[in-house]
């Protein structure tokens, strides 16, 4: 193709991050697929807002449809958030014959399935690695880097707005309220925190990771889950004096064909590698019988650091586009194991 033309659908803080690295790594972008990459069209819900960000207004639209008819469009970049409806934008981009990026783990846990089939059947490429771990490369790591490997154990800290309000509250003793406020203004938290500070988003989030990582059909039903919005700043007074970090802590297992996942604000000595990851970043923790212990660290959330995993999904995307395959058929494993084949 002389250019790859882009759609954007959301432009708050993962979506600017996406135009200003698309923007500012041309070279980079070009470099690595031989072409000049466009955003040819972005809608948003409010065209009067002030951006971090220029678009032409020619090319802003509040209609999403605009988007994801528009012909001369090669991929879909949706950064807007939401479960049902954004399924079946999603859903008419893939059988329109877009490819789609997605940093959508709601959407990802719980239509990840349908989705990623839909867009084999489509010929098309669904890549997510944005959704978990914000800038971390986890979704690579499990089904590309750790492939040949049987997965045991996943294990980390997948959500940046609650690490970021336990680090304060026990650094500075600074209020449940005033650090998830801040954190908001960082952009870190979804729209609604409900879903970071009780532990939701973190179980989205393990149930894709054991997903990929143990080739199975782990769902959010699976998921047991217990958030931080009880914790006081004197439980953390009181863990510190004791020789303990609290972090909530994702926890993904499997064993003689069971599988268990939690998630649950968790006492880990000041020593353990998981205490030392603070503010919002991520870390994960993978032990594969073959290869034994590894760690995935970097930001797990934030405008650039997300960003740079979903336009390197894009680079995956034009990659494939050159070489006329299609991705997400070799990323995603073929057969999915149910827990009686497990334990076989
Ligand atoms: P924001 O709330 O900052 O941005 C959402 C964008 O979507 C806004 O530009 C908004 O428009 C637009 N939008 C919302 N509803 C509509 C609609 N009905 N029609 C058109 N546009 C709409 O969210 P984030 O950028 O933080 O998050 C986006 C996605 O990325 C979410 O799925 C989130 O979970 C995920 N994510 C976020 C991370 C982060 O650090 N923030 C990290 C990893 C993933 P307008 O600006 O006009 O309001
Ligand atoms: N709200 C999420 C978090 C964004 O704080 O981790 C990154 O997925």
């Amino acid at each position: 193709a002389a250019e790859v033309r882009v759609g954007l659908i959301g432009l708050g803080t993962v979506g600017s991050g996406v135009v200003s690295i698309i923007q500012r790594h041309q070279d980079e972008l070009r470099h690595q697929v031989g072409c000049p990459v466009t955003v040819k069209k972005v809608a948003v819900r409010n065209l009067n807002k002030q951006r971090p960000v220029h678009i032409d207004s020619n090319m802003m639209t509040d209609q999403i449809e605009d988007v994801l008819f528009d012909q001369e469009i090669d991929v879909i970049i949706e950064v807007m958030g939401g479960v049902d409806t954004t399924r079946e934008h999603v859903l008419k981009a893939l059988q329109n014959g877009k490819h789609v990026v997605t940093a959508n783990k709601d959407l990802m846990a719980v239509h990840g399935a349908e989705l990623l089939r839909v867009a084999a059947e489509n010929h098309c490429d669904l890549y997510y690695e944005a959704s978990v771990a914000g800038g971390i490369p986890i979704i690579r790591g499990l089904s590309d880097g750790l492939s040949a490997d049987r997965i045991k154990k996943i294990m980390g800290i997948v959500n940046g707005t609650t690490n970021y309000i336990l680090t304060k509250m026990s650094q500075n003793g600074s209020s449940y309220d005033d650090v998830l406020k801040k954190a908001q203004e960082l952009g870190f938290a979804e729209s609604d925190p409900t879903a970071d500070v009780e532990g939701l988003d973190a179980a989205r989030k393990m149930a894709i990771l054991a997903t990929l990582g143990f080739s199975m059909d782990v769902s959010l039903d699976d998921v047991s889950v217990k958030g931080i919005s009880s914790v006081t700043e004197e439980d953390l007074d009181y863990c510190d004096q004791l020789g303990y970090t609290m972090k909530l802590i994702g926890l993904a297992q499997r064993d003689d064909g069971r599988v268990e996942v939690s998630v649950e604000p968790t006492l880990l000595p000041k020593q353990h590698p998981l205490s030392s990851v603070h503010n919002e970043y991520n870390a994960v923790y993978v032990y594969g019988e073959a290869v034994g212990e590894t760690m995935f660290y970097g930001p797990g959330a934030g405008s650039l650091p997300t960003a740079t995993a979903v336009v390197s999904d894009l680079v995956s995307v034009m990659k494939n586009m050159r070489l006329g395959v299609c991705g997400n058929a070799i990323q995603e494993p073929l057969h999915k194991r149910t827990l009686k084949e497990d334990k076989e």
